[in-house]
């Protein structure tokens, strides 16, 4: 089967653009499950049930979250009655929603799918990530040999090695976070396909996703500034997966679209 799987999502360009583009490249590239990281599509930081309603007809199957999954206060009270959106798994135990789950894919096979945080050069208390995939997979793996991490990190160390680390256990380890897609995408030798970061559904013109001005402001100056959302042509960044019945991937392509 083909999974597809869409960088973080920002603001509401990137919300258009994934109900734009998504179902065409699902259809376009045979693609039976969908993956997106969701975790700026509330105005550039969290997620909220109106944008996710927005997209229920986008053909995304789960969406993961990162660092900013309670930006939008409101969301902790809503995550629970939304059940395919996933919060990072490695995070204070007793936080709302979960961070792992098995859901149905169109071909009638399973796949599982956890969140997990990064540690290095992040602002998070995760728990190590490493010894939260071991817990999660023992049980998932009996559940479904199809299974994907998005792993929200920076550092592009600890994305490889938590990569190696799960080689032959999933079927990917995509990375999300840094918004920036990377050209290291391959399948490793175990049969999982690897990226250090997919990028993001973001403007072109933008850092990260942001307004150039206030974020050179804050760099050049030291001086605080308010990011906003950049419009303008939007880069949608996705990685496609295709993975056998045994859950090995055996190809990993990432891509790009534009919109006018
Ligand atoms: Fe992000
Ligand atoms: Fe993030």
């Amino acid at each position: 089967m083909k999974i597809l799987f869409v960088g973080d999502i920002v603001g509401q360009g990137g919300r258009r653009t994934v109900a734009e583009f998504v179902p065409r490249l699902r259809e376009e590239l045979g693609c039976e499950f969908c993956v997106a990281n969701g975790e700026n599509m509330a105005g550039g930081g969290g997620l909220t049930r109106r944008c996710l309603d927005e997209l229920a007809g986008a053909g995304i199957d789960v969406f993961t979250a990162g660092d900013h999954v309670w930006d939008q206060r409101e969301f902790a009270n809503e995550i629970d009655k939304i059940p395919n959106v996933l919060r990072p798994a490695n995070v204070f135990a007793g936080q709302p929603g979960r961070g792992f789950g098995v859901f149905p894919a169109a071909n009638g096979l399973s796949v599982g799918v956890v969140s997990l945080l990064g540690r290095t050069f992040m602002n998070s208390l995760a728990d190590c990530p490493f010894q939260a995939a071991d817990r999660i997979l023992a049980d998932m793996a009996r559940e479904t040999p199809i299974i994907v991490i998005d792993f929200h990190a920076e550092a592009t160390s600890e994305k490889t090695a938590l990569g190696r680390y799960l080689d032959g256990r999933v079927s990917a380890v995509l990375g999300t976070h840094t918004h920036v897609p990377t050209a290291d995408e391959e399948v490793f030798p175990g049969g999982t396909a690897f990226q250090c970061d997919v990028g993001m559904v973001g403007a072109r013109r933008s850092i990260l996703g942001r307004d150039v001005a206030p974020v050179l402001q804050r760099f050049s100056t030291g001086m605080p500034a308010r990011f906003t959302v950049a419009g303008s042509t939007i880069r949608l960044c996705a990685t496609v997966v295709t993975v056998g019945p045994d859950g090995r991937a055996t190809n990993v392509q990432r891509l790009v679209r534009e919109t006018a």
